[in-house]
């Protein structure tokens, strides 16, 4: 006999008629599976070393390069909006072969963070992009060999440095995005060295696609690499099952938060590495997929705010935690 705990076997037409459980936006409303609220949305914000005033970017519509003052600024109007976990990227005035700008510990990123925790104190969650391709000059997330390809292990060292200082300044999170091997290993050992193990966790671009839907992003983080592509580190957009297997790597090598990038054509992998892992996922629902959707949004094609919030309802139901986008602020609203 069926345990108690089986579930029922579902009944047929014309017993069954789900349309009962959709007569009213009460009835929808009990029954709904997901929730969508402005604390699972993170918004990415970029600050820029040397601007007097903040500066629009053509390809990315609605996204600003900041100044440490903006910066302020937008965090109080999303806080205001109910969100409050933000991803930072610097972007450096000086740039080196080795993006040495990436552990100044008075860098622009740094500034920021520090400038962010002395306003809001611990009422936002901070999170600090660990990345060095905004900091080279060539604008590989490492440094290069001659043959032109990242040095993995010297990559890391810089991750871990950079973490470091942003830890110090106050990061809550490092997000290590550059798809080094063991990335997230050498960033764990340097901030416990650093007296950091109890306070700083790390979010783990662990499943990230060499995708062309990053565009728009490399405009505003002026990040595009000057020679090759990132192909040599990040993920074939053709690998599922090596997609999980990084995410499980990331999660022994002690990543508090997972996360894959991009969303919406990579749902299978939101679905799989959240099944895989249980670990708290974010999904980066990219500036491609954002500018997709302003331009249609901008022809009148399409409702733009309405269909982000769809997104980062879809991208909930296929196992996120966390939806990372450009469009925190209007799906905000719209929850308001
Ligand atoms: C690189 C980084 C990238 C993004 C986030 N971190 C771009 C890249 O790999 O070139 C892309 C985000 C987006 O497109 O919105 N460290």
């Amino acid at each position: 006999s069926p345990r108690p705990t089986d579930p029922a076997s579902p009944a047929a037409f014309p017993a069954a008629r789900p349309r009962r459980l959709r007569h009213t936006a009460a009835l929808r409303d009990a029954v709904r599976e997901t929730s969508l609220a402005p604390g699972d949305l993170v918004a990415p914000l970029f600050v820029k070393e040397g601007l007097d005033e903040p500066q629009a970017v053509p390809s990315l519509p609605g996204v600003q390069q900041h100044t440490v003052d903006s910066l302020l600024a937008e965090a109080k109007e999303l806080r205001a909006l109910g969100i409050r976990t933000l991803l930072l990227f610097g972007i450096p005035a000086h740039k080196d072969a080795d993006g040495s700008e990436a552990w100044n510990p008075d860098g622009i990123l740094q500034r920021a963070l520090a400038a962010l925790r002395e306003a809001y104190g611990h009422d936002l969650v901070l999170a600090a992009d660990t990345c060095l391709d905004e900091y080279t000059d060539h604008g590989h997330c490492g440094p290069l060999d001659s043959a032109g390809h990242v040095r993995n292990d010297d990559a890391n060292e810089g991750y871990a440095r950079a973490a470091v200082s942003q830890a110090r300044a106050g990061a809550d999170l490092v997000a290590p995005s550059g798809m080094m091997d063991g990335q997230v290993a050498a960033i764990r050992r340097a901030l416990d060295e650093a007296g950091f193990a109890e306070r700083t966790a790390i979010m783990s671009y662990c499943t990230k696609y060499a995708s062309v839907l990053y565009g728009p992003f490399r405009d505003v983080a002026e990040s595009a690499p000057s020679t090759g592509d990132r192909r040599g580190y990040q993920l074939d957009p053709a690998n599922a099952d090596e997609g999980v297997r990084e995410a499980l790597a990331d999660a022994g090598e002690g990543a508090d938060v997972l996360l894959v990038k991009p969303a919406t054509a990579y749902l299978d992998l939101v679905h799989r590495v959240k099944e895989a892992t249980g670990l708290p996922l974010a999904a980066y629902h990219v500036s491609g997929e954002y500018a997709m959707l302003q331009a249609a949004a901008e022809r009148g094609w399409i409702d733009g705010p309405a269909v982000a919030e769809e997104v980062a309802l879809s991208l909930r139901r296929a196992g996120a935690d966390l939806v990372i986008t450009y469009a925190a602020a209007e799906i905000a609203r719209r929850l308001a």
